[in-house]
């Protein structure tokens, strides 16, 4: 599976299968981790065990089960620290699918059951869990292209099939508010269309969807 593919098979999984993630695939999965940390200077950590991270009654209620690994988000703190969070996280969240694992961004958690290294400087902002699915998930209600947009004219093809990528992005609570424009060199914009919880990490994730698959960079 390519990460391409990843994007339309990717869907958030809550519910695990009582499996720790193979030797071998927790080895991919942290050489990934250290090249993207050394790429974006995130101290982005794999954490095997999640004993109790997504234990709470909350998590429960809302179908969260047998979750064996998670990402710890960490960074140093800075105003684009959440969008790269976002852009970041969702290259392990896509790599993790190519392996046959799924994934599901969660910005509520314990996180006194943290147990990841912070340093003088650095916050945790949230994390991923990881682990074999009982399912494979489903897809979710969406915006329209039309509802994320602003355009004057005709939208060229890697245009529209960045936006098309960018509607499959998890974002928090399935909020998707997100715009993205065309400037007149051509070049594509995207800002946050309204408030809303992990707006910025939300930015990242769609960023990444849209560069991957339009081959364009956005600013
Ligand atoms: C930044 C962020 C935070 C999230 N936090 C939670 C969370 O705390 N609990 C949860 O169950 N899902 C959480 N999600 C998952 C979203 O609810 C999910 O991505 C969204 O409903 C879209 O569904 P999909 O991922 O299947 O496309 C989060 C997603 C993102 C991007």
């Amino acid at each position: 599976m390519t990460e391409l593919e990843a994007i339309q098979a990717r869907h958030s999984v809550r519910g695990y299968l009582d499996k720790p993630i193979a030797p071998e695939t927790l080895k991919k999965l942290r050489e990934k981790v250290g090249q993207i940390n050394g790429e974006s200077g995130l101290h982005i950590q794999l954490m095997e065990e999640a004993d109790g991270v997504y234990g709470s009654p909350i998590s429960r209620l809302s179908g969260w089960r047998n979750v064996p690994s998670y990402f710890a988000l960490v960074g140093p703190e800075g105003p684009k620290l959440e969008e790269k969070c976002g852009y970041y996280g969702e290259k392990l969240v896509l790599y993790a699918q190519t392996l046959g694992l799924n994934t599901c961004w969660a910005g509520i958690f314990r996180a006194k059951q943290v147990w990841a290294q912070i340093g003088e400087g650095e916050r945790l902002v949230l994390t991923i869990a990881v682990g074999y699915g009982a399912t494979q998930g489903k897809p979710r209600k969406s915006k329209t292209f039309q509802q994320v947009t602003e355009l004057k004219g005709e939208a060229p093809d890697w245009f529209q099939k960045g936006v098309e990528a960018a509607l499959l992005a998890p974002t928090a609570v399935n909020q998707q508010k997100f715009r993205f424009t065309l400037d007149e060199n051509g070049e594509a914009h995207l800002k946050a269309s309204a408030a809303g919880p992990f707006v910025n990490v939300d930015l990242g994730i769609v960023k990444y969807h849209f560069e991957l698959a339009s081959g364009r960079t956005v600013k």
